[in-house]
């Protein structure tokens, strides 16, 4: 509402000048008449008025321009100012509710769209709301008023003088649609240049050693040319653009001199009224090209708004419903468990039942893609099952509060995720409270703590994007360290010792075994690690159950499992005579 009044204030203020202008023009006009035919002593006395005059409407027109001024600033400092904090809040918003979205919007949307809408549409938004809404203001306001004190001077003349806006700003329309179609097929292409080399940066590796630079460079070098070939385009109807507004912009004002010079010569109007007009001309310019303008930010905005919704109106499938903060040091158990992949279709677990007391540690089995990772995600709730039913101590998942739920549970993920900070700080993450000390114990009972004193700056080392400097298994040794840090009710390991020699192996899991006596523990893996005694052992086989026992008992049993045992047994050896 202030920058409504602002921008009033400030078109008064503007709109007065040339009408100071048209006085004074007219003043020196008539002086001029009576100097003309007057004698040498009164000429005198008429030059020293006139310059007295002219230093008098001088002085009014820089005040006058000066109270523009200001409340021009205050307009902006309200309306842009008030667009940028909704940009700020919109951009919160959407930043919270991706946080809360499931693994399938994650899956069903690239990373390059959740950040365009991030950036581009809030941006487009706030277009709208700050310069979008200011201008129209602005536009409404200075229309009113100019056109107002035109049509005092003269009907015809205003006519007259304003017969070529229309067409600018229509032109203008026209011209800023092409220009903004232009502009997002060049932004679609600049990000695909965007994902190319983010792809070659990350996979640098894989393509140095398969030798594939060149063709990467070509194949860069082709969509580089596209986009030049796109920006060219566009700078040549943005070199069109200001030239055209010139054009009518003359065509306007040397009709306003024509006509108003009959005008004069009739005596209709005064010399002071045509440059009066022709600044008016002039004045008008702005708010007619922003017509145009307006009306394809409006459209930008509305259809980037459209994407926001499109977002904000999801709602995560897995929702955070239940309230319960029970201790999860309890009994665990799978009810006809079954989950299919909602993007892939597939079937991921089939009728799983499986029961596991509190404080017992529990070796799932499989082939690849048997389900075994699933376990874990439904576990901690990345996805809830299709039917059936898991219960911690006899109370639903569904039941516990989604926060609670999973800063009891330690999960290490199969694929390691690291952060580009300190090692110490990647170890902190899940709890911010944590002493150096406590953080250096952990990572000595994940038998890293030597490895990270021998890096560079030790515990302060950054350890690069992802974590790029570092081994796979200590990375792998690293995300151990950081969940068993959580003090975690049950803890979860997805084939986290893959990269881990089977003596660091043998190291970590004694450490579980010992120190994690009273913590449920789901052990996932391909190996069977030796001389661990697990509590129960389950073997998968298409997300359903195959075999389930100790391990002397699937033993006896002869079954997959066994197999499995003896094969890797018997590598094991062959490794060992070798
Ligand atoms: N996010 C996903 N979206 C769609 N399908 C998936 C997804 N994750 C896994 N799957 C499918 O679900 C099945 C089980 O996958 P899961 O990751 O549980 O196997 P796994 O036993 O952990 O395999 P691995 O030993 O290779 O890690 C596979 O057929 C896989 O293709
Ligand atoms: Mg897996």
């Amino acid at each position: 509402m202030l920058g409504i009044l602002f921008v009033l204030l400030s078109n008064v203020f503007r709109i007065w000048q040339p009408r100071v202008i048209r006085e004074a023009l007219d003043l020196v006009l008539s002086k001029l008449e009576n100097y003309k035919s007057s004698s040498e002593l009164i000429k005198n006395q008429i030059a020293q008025d006139l310059a007295g005059d002219l230093m008098y409407f001088g002085g009014l027109v820089i005040v006058l321009a000066l109270l523009m001024g200001i409340f021009m600033y205050f307009m902006r400092m309200t309306i842009i100012v008030m667009s940028r904090l909704i940009e700020y809040d919109m951009r919160k918003e959407l930043f919270d509710h991706y946080e809360i979205l499931d693994q399938t919007f994650y899956r069903k949307n690239n990373t390059g769209d959740l950040m365009s809408r991030i950036t581009e549409d809030v941006s487009k938004v706030r277009m709208y709301l700050g310069p979008g809404i200011l201008y129209t203001i602005n536009l409404v306001s200075l229309f009113v008023i100019a056109i107002s004190s035109m049509l005092e001077v003269s009907v015809k003349l205003t006519l007259y003088a304003l017969l070529p806006l229309p067409i600018l700003s229509i032109t203008i329309y026209f011209v800023s649609s092409l220009i903004h179609k232009k502009s997002a097929i060049i932004q679609k292409q600049l990000a695909n240049l965007n994902s190319i080399s983010q792809e070659v940066y990350s996979g640098i590796r894989v393509i140095k050693s398969y030798v594939q630079e060149r063709a990467f460079g070509k194949y860069f070098k082709q969509e580089s040319d596209e986009f030049k070939t796109m920006s060219l385009d566009l700078a040549k109807v943005n070199a069109l653009f200001f030239p055209t507004i010139v054009l009518l912009i003359g065509v306007s004002t040397i009709i306003t001199v024509y006509i108003g010079g009959i005008e004069v010569s009739k005596g209709n109007i005064t010399h002071g009224n045509i440059a009066e007009f022709v600044i008016y001309i002039n004045l008008l310019t702005w708010p007619v090209t922003a017509i145009g303008w307006i009306a394809s930010i409006v459209q930008q905005a509305s259809a980037s708004q459209m994407r926001l919704n499109e977002f904000l109106q999801q709602s995560p499938q897995v929702k955070n419903e239940g309230s319960s903060t029970s201790p999860l040091s309890a009994d665990i158990e799978f009810k006809e468990v079954s989950f299919t992949y909602p993007d892939s279709g597939i079937k991921a677990m089939d009728q799983l039942n499986f029961k596991l007391k509190k404080g017992e540690k529990l070796m799932i089995v499989g082939r690849t893609a048997s389900g075994k990772s699933t376990i874990a995600d439904l576990m901690v709730r990345m996805y809830d099952p299709i039917s059936g039913e898991i219960t911690i101590g006899s109370q639903a998942l569904k039941e516990f509060d989604l926060g609670h739920l999973r800063k009891n549970i330690a999960y290490i993920p199969q694929d390691v995720f690291l952060f580009s900070d300190t090692v110490e700080n990647n170890i902190r993450f899940g709890n911010d409270d944590a002493s150096l000390d406590q953080i250096i114990k952990i990572a000595e009972k994940a038998s890293i703590n030597k490895e990270i004193q021998q890096l560079p700056e030790a515990y302060q080392t950054k350890i690069g994007e992802r974590g790029v400097s570092l081994s796979g298994g200590q990375k792998q040794r690293i995300s151990i360290a950081r969940a068993l840090l959580k003090d975690p009710d049950i803890i979860i390991l997805d084939d986290c010792l893959s990269a881990v020699d089977s003596n660091t192996e043998h190291a970590i899991l004694e450490y579980l075994e010992k120190a994690l006596e009273n913590k449920t523990c789901i052990f996932i893996t391909h190996r069977i690690p030796k001389s661990i005694v697990m509590d129960k052992i389950i073997v998968l086989a298409n997300g359903a159950l195959l075999e389930e026992g100790t391990h002397d008992e699937l033993l006896a049993k002869k079954g997959e499992y066994a197999k499995l045992y003896k094969k890797q047994s018997a590598q094991n050896e062959e490794i060992i005579i070798a």
